[in-house]
């Protein structure tokens, strides 16, 4: 198998890569990353030097890059992960978003279907996308595998047309696919521009913890290694042409997270109880500000018998000990244009 993975060097990509490293020695694993702001080579020197590991530096909207290396590699499977990601970034540079998110998925979809079109037996393109596409809850229910798609930043926007894409590519072509819709993440490796890793950073720093609005929106969170599992198990069972919804069954208000997340940082930098909490403000809301996402998981259960094997509490727990082990990773990428970022946003 010759296996490429879009976006390994991201958060969430660079635990898929690990795994798959680890777990199948007979593949050729392919990493194909732009190496942007969100993309680390760092997240990945622990298997770098495996043999069944080849760094690819591109990006996945250089239509010629892209049919170079399909043609040169020969891929059977894609697991496609790159992405612009941050929701707040996709507010000030929508067009961004279209280009990777959009463009770039279409480019790889051309290309798997020239290099597959004779035979797609044993081919896969796997597209991992997220619930935002299913727009905002209210208190009540869940996002099923048909709930009608209607997403409300452009971030999500560009998600969800890269989804129709892949199913159109489907329909028309048959190209096999499958997709993957899933919940908030949270780990080792997270990019400190998210709501976790961020105020984890700012409480070190002891800097003020921004929450949005009146601080009540509610997100489901699942351990990153929890959906690399899954991503892993649909990759290799997950039935052709369908899509799988993962989440956590763990819905937190931002600021009853917050608030946990505080105490738990205050034990392990040996502060008095109630001394982080102190930093919270509340801040201007993000517009268009989804109130509620939380997943039915149930289908990719029922189907696969995946289910999280992380506690909130644990997870949590092992994010903060990795952020507090690994000051280095942390340093590097908060220096120079996150810096810069930052002012941007929240001065
Ligand atoms: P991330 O921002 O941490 O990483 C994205 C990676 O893609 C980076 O390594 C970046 O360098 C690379 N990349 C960006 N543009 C590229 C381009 N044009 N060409 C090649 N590489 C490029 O993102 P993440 O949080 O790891 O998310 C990965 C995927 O999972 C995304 O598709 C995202 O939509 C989806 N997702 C994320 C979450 C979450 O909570 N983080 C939840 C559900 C789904
Ligand atoms: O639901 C899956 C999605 O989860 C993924 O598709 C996205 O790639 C990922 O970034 C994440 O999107 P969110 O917008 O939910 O994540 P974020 O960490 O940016 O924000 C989580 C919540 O915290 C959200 O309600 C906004 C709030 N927030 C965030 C930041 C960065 C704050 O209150 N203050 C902040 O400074």
């Amino acid at each position: 198998m010759n296996i490429l993975i879009t976006g390994g060097a991201g958060f969430i990509g660079s635990h898929v890569i690990r795994r798959l490293i680890k777990n199948y020695p007979d593949y050729n694993i392919y990493n194909l990353d732009a190496l942007t702001y969100a993309g680390n080579l760092e997240n990945l020197r622990d298997i770098e030097d495996a043999s069944n590991y080849t760094f690819l530096k591109g990006d996945i909207v250089d239509e010629s890059y892209i049919n170079e290396i399909f043609k040169k590699y020969n891929f059977n499977g894609v697991i496609h992960l790159a992405a612009e990601s941050h929701v707040d970034r996709s507010i000030s540079d929508p067009l961004a978003f279209v280009k990777t998110n959009i463009f770039g998925t279409v480019n790889l979809l051309n290309a798997a279907r020239n290099l597959w079109k004779d035979d797609f037996s044993n081919k896969r393109f796997y597209h991992v996308s997220t619930d935002e596409v299913y727009g905002s809850l209210g208190s009540e229910g869940l996002f099923l595998e048909t709930t009608a798609y209607d997403p409300n930043s452009p971030y999500s926007a560009s998600k969800a047309s890269s989804d129709h894409f892949v199913r159109a590519y489907g329909e028309t072509y048959g190209l096999p696919y499958v997709i993957t819709n899933c919940s908030n993440n949270y780990g080792p490796n997270h990019f400190p521009e998210k709501l976790i890793p961020l105020f984890i950073n700012n409480i070190i720093e002891g800097k003020p913890l921004p929450v949005y609005g009146d601080g009540k929106y509610t997100r489901d969170w699942l351990f990153v290694e929890d959906h690399a599992r899954a991503i892993d198990l649909v990759f290799h069972k997950g039935r052709n042409h369908e899509t799988y919804n993962i989440g956590g069954f763990n819905e937190w208000q931002n600021i009853d997270l917050v608030q946990l997340l505080c105490r738990q940082m205050d034990k392990k930098l040996d502060k008095p109880a109630g001394t982080s909490e102190k930093l919270i403000t509340y801040v201007k809301d993000r517009p268009g500000h989804d109130l509620r996402y939380a997943i039915d998981a149930s289908k990719i259960h029922k189907e696969l018998g995946w289910k999280p094997s992380v506690t909130f509490e644990q997870g949590l727990e092992r994010t903060i000990d990795w952020y507090l082990e690994n000051e280095d990773w942390l340093n590097s990428v908060t220096s120079g244009l996150y810096q810069e970022y930052y002012k941007k946003m929240y001065n």
